[in-house]
């Protein structure tokens, strides 16, 4: 069933007297349940498509509907209700807080949402059970993404928003948070969107969209999408 569907979405920035078209009439439809990977170059607009999808910005143009309700013209409170109940995000620089123990992030989250999961499942399916009661300069890069990534999940959204969340991290920490983030689409059934710039990660995904200069130029699924232990770089 779709969740996401993305009808000529154009995005132009105005930087002074030079324009940036970073989204060029995009179309993309997205399933539930599906495992997504964005891939595409710096500044093929990534990221504008990810806060357009997420509510966070609106399209100049276009149409994006979410459950086939029409999103881009509904009003910032019913657009921040969206945002609060049905997407999860994760970014790059995991955006905790500081002075909050992980399971205080995690909680905190959880307030603004009428049906969360349970706080202390969600932090043992990130591994993070022995932690939680750390505050994030007492973690490791890796798990203050895990405890992020619970955060995303544990108000129970729809759809989870993942920019560059490996991006910060060595290879085998990466993989740690791919794994967690493909546990949490088997066992809660979320669609899982993760922009990334390493075409390796599209390996694990059941779809890969390509990016460039504003516009869709690849979008397939993978025959055979591997596990996180499959795949090197
Ligand atoms: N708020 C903004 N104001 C002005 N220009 C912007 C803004 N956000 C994005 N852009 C421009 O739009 C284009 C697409 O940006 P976007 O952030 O979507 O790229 P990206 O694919 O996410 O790149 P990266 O991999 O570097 O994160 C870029 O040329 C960028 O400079
Ligand atoms: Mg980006």
């Amino acid at each position: 069933m779709s969740l996401i569907q993305i009808n000529k979405v154009a995005k132009t920035y105005k930087m002074g007297d030079v324009e940036v078209n970073a989204l060029k009439d995009m179309s993309v439809e997205i399933n539930e349940g599906e495992f997504i990977v964005i891939l595409g170059p710096s500044g093929s607009g990534k990221s504008t498509l990810l806060n357009i999808i997420g509510g966070m910005d609106k399209p100049d143009s276009g149409e994006i509907y979410y459950k086939g309700k029409v999103l881009n013209k509904v009003g910032e409170k019913e657009l921040t209700n969206y945002r609060r109940h049905n997407v999860g995000f994760v970014f790059q620089f995991y955006n905790l807080i500081s002075n909050l123990t992980a399971r205080e992030n995690i909680e905190l989250a959880t307030e603004i949402s009428p049906n969360p999961l349970g706080i202390n499942e969600v932090i043992m399916n990130v591994g993070l059970s022995e932690r939680m009661e750390h505050f994030p300069s007492q973690m490791s890069g890796g798990e203050q993404q895990r405890v992020a990534i619970a955060r995303a999940v544990a108000k129970n959204p729809d759809l989870l928003l993942c920019d560059e969340p490996t991006g910060a991290l060595d290879s085998e920490t990466g993989k740690e948070v791919l794994r967690v983030l493909k546990t949490v689409h088997e066992r809660y059934k979320k669609t899982v969107i993760i922009i990334t710039h390493n075409a390796t990660i599209g390996q694990i995904a059941n779809r890969v969209i390509r990016l460039k200069n504003g516009e869709v130029i690849d979008d397939f699924y993978n025959d055979n999408i591997l596990s996180v232990e499959e795949v090197e770089w």
